[in-house]
């Protein structure tokens, strides 16, 4: 327990724990992506994946949980480490309150970073809470599909296209995901410079993958929104919108 308490106490402590749970981030980031691309193939894909998950709540509880503290301890020592660096240069150079050496993104960290939380609390109760009013759709919980093996399951394919098919929505995920591009082309930098590799050779080779990287993720997730706009799924989308409009009906019909 010293050893935790010490490690959080010094500062080169805190970086590390900083760029350790980025990494951990950065990792669910890869999986998640790898995941939900799925929905570039069959309806039954994404579908069979998803309820594949469902059926696994001890490894969803244990992820979900795990995911929870990550974050904790990176927004603790993002919070920590940025008033540290405030408190030792009171004055700012010249009067100017931000400094200009410093590129955007590294300057907008908090920020993106504080703006990806307030997209991630959204996307919760967009696609997995499953709120009734903030999709722009209808209640997503009537979306259902029977998959290959005969079992019913939720239509994340149809969510997923129905979803992504309001534009405001599509318009939020892709400014959250730009904001996600800049926070991780400066952050992954940051985090092997942590961890020490800021020298001549590798500093260079650090910032292109940092770049690319996070080029790669940002194309990625944003090809989702951009596909669903430009049509895909439409037709499953269409019978999708009718059965919830079925649905309401009949639970009006019932009452
Ligand atoms: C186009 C982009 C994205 C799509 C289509 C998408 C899709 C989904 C879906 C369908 C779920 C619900 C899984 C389920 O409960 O069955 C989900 C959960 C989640 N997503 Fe995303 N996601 C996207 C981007 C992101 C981004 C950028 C982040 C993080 C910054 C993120 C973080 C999460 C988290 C933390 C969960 C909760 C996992 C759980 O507890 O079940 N997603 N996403």
């Amino acid at each position: 327990m010293d050893l935790v308490g010490r490690i959080w106490r010094s500062s080169l402590g805190r970086k590390y724990i900083m760029a350790g749970t980025g990494a951990l981030l950065f990792g669910f980031l890869i999986a998640h992506l790898a995941g939900n691309l799925q929905v570039f193939g069959p309806p039954d894909l994404i579908n069979t994946y998803a309820y594949f998950l469902k059926s696994k709540p001890g490894l969803v509880w244990g992820a979900r949980l795990g995911l929870l503290a990550i974050v904790g301890l990176h927004v603790m020592s993002a919070i920590s480490l940025s008033a540290q660096n405030r408190a030792a240069r009171p004055v700012p150079y010249g009067g100017v309150k931000t400094p200009y050496a410093a590129p955007l993104n590294s300057r907008t960290m908090l920020l993106s970073g504080v703006t990806i939380m307030a997209f991630v609390i959204y996307h919760l109760l967009h696609f997995t809470a499953l709120a009734n009013g903030i999709n722009g759709v209808g209640d997503f919980r009537h979306l259902e599909t029977t998959l290959p093996t005969g079992v019913k399951a939720h239509d994340v394919y149809a969510m997923m296209v129905l979803g992504f098919g309001v534009w405001w929505v599509s318009l939020a995920y892709l400014i959250a995901q730009a904001l996600l591009f800049m926070h991780l082309s400066h952050g992954l930098a940051s985090m092997f410079q942590s961890l020490g590799l800021r020298s001549h050779t590798w500093w260079p080779r650090v910032q292109l993958f940092a770049k690319v990287a996070s080029i790669a993720l940002f194309v990625g997730y944003a090809s989702i929104p951009v596909a669903v706009m430009a049509g895909m799924g439409s037709d499953h989308a269409k019978k999708a919108q009718h059965s919830l409009q079925h649905a309401v009906d009949g639970g009006k019909g019932g009452h």
